[in-house]
């Protein structure tokens, strides 16, 4: 008996003492492991004379529960002190001031601002329009019918309530202004659009600006002008600037846009795949179909309207080849913007 209450205070300094995880499980091992002290002196209960074993394996469990408890709460204290540890390890003083650390716009800021601004100067409203959209604006009031395949699951994102999505395109915009204002109407609108897409040229979350010119007079021709302007005014050059018939649902005529390849001075290269001419933007006659949905009177008004994707002029402008550098927030890439 005495000797089982020396076990005890033993165990528990020892327990006491342990400075890590590691030693206190060894020092659980030597008291309560297979061939530990309490372990071993549990089985020694049948060289007691019967009449003592119940009192010799109450003490013996009592010792056991003691030890086990202290190795508990000293187990605890241990893991408080290794997070403390740590967190003094990795402490800073947030509020001591530092030198040079202005801020700098990210270069699709600049990019959408530089855009917008020239459209500004031209006399375009800016508009905005939600992320999440109405299926109805992304897809059915432009024209886009129900078996196309930018409407699969496999381009968009859909969300969890019936009847609405991640819009894929700024073109709702058009609708929604359309429905808002009567003409004239001259407008642009930027923001974020989403598409099931990635790869180096193709980010699931990337920027447009949209634009709508809705007037009496509208045409073609005032389309590639303005067109041609913004572009050579966005490059800061007399690019050559060519419009290649091509079709969307939501114009007619409809156009591509190709400037003159930036990146080799038409040249051939990579980035043109050898044909001197780069794809920056869509555009057409706004179909009537559309017009007349929202309302426009097609007797009296006529549009059009053109849609870029702002990473790629971002690239273009300033010559960078993957579009995951976008989107990486690593300072020493936003930092050659300022
Ligand atoms: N919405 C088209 C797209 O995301 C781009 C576009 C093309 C917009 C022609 C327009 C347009 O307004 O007239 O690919």
């Amino acid at each position: 008996m005495k000797d089982l209450e020396t076990v005890r205070e033993e165990a528990l300094s020892e327990i006491r003492r342990t400075k890590d995880l590691q030693e206190l499980q060894s020092v659980k091992a030597k008291y309560l492991g297979k061939r530990g002290v309490v372990t071993e002196a549990l089985k020694r209960i049948r060289e007691i004379p019967p009449e003592d074993r119940k009192e010799y394996g109450r003490k013996v469990n009592q010792v056991k529960e003691a030890i086990e408890e202290a190795v508990r709460k000293r187990e605890e204290e241990l893991k408080r002190e290794e997070v403390e540890r740590e967190i003094l390890s990795e402490w800073a003083d947030l509020t001591v001031p530092l030198q040079n650390t202005a801020g700098s716009l990210h270069p699709i800021t600049v990019t959408l601002r530089r855009i917008v601004d020239i459209f500004r100067g031209m006399g375009f409203t800016v508009e905005e329009g939600p992320e999440v959209e109405l299926e109805r604006y992304n897809f059915d009031m432009l024209n886009i019918p129900e078996d196309h395949p930018a409407r699969d699951m496999q381009d968009t994102f859909y969300i969890n309530r019936e009847g609405y999505l991640l819009r894929t395109h700024t073109s709702p915009v058009q609708i929604r202004t359309m429905l808002r204002r009567k003409p004239p109407i001259q407008m642009v609108a930027p923001g974020k659009v989403y598409r099931r897409d990635d790869d180096p040229t193709h980010s699931p979350m990337f920027h447009q600006v949209e634009g709508l010119v809705v007037n009496e007079e509208a045409n073609f021709r005032h389309m590639k002008y303005v067109i041609e302007s913004f572009l050579r005014e966005f490059f800061q050059t007399d690019l050559p600037v060519r419009f290649r018939a091509s079709y969307f649902p939501f114009t007619e005529p409809s156009a591509e846009v190709d400037i003159g390849c930036v990146i080799c001075g038409m040249e051939g290269c990579r980035v043109c795949k050898g044909t001197g001419w780069l794809e920056v933007m869509g555009c057409g006659m706004v179909h009537p179909d559309v017009l007349e949905v929202c309302g426009v009177d097609t007797d009296i008004f006529q549009g059009f309207a053109f849609g870029m994707g702002v990473e790629r002029l971002a690239m273009l402008l300033f010559g960078i080849d993957n579009i995951k550098l976008f989107f990486e927030n690593d300072i020493r890439f936003i930092r050659q913007f300022s």
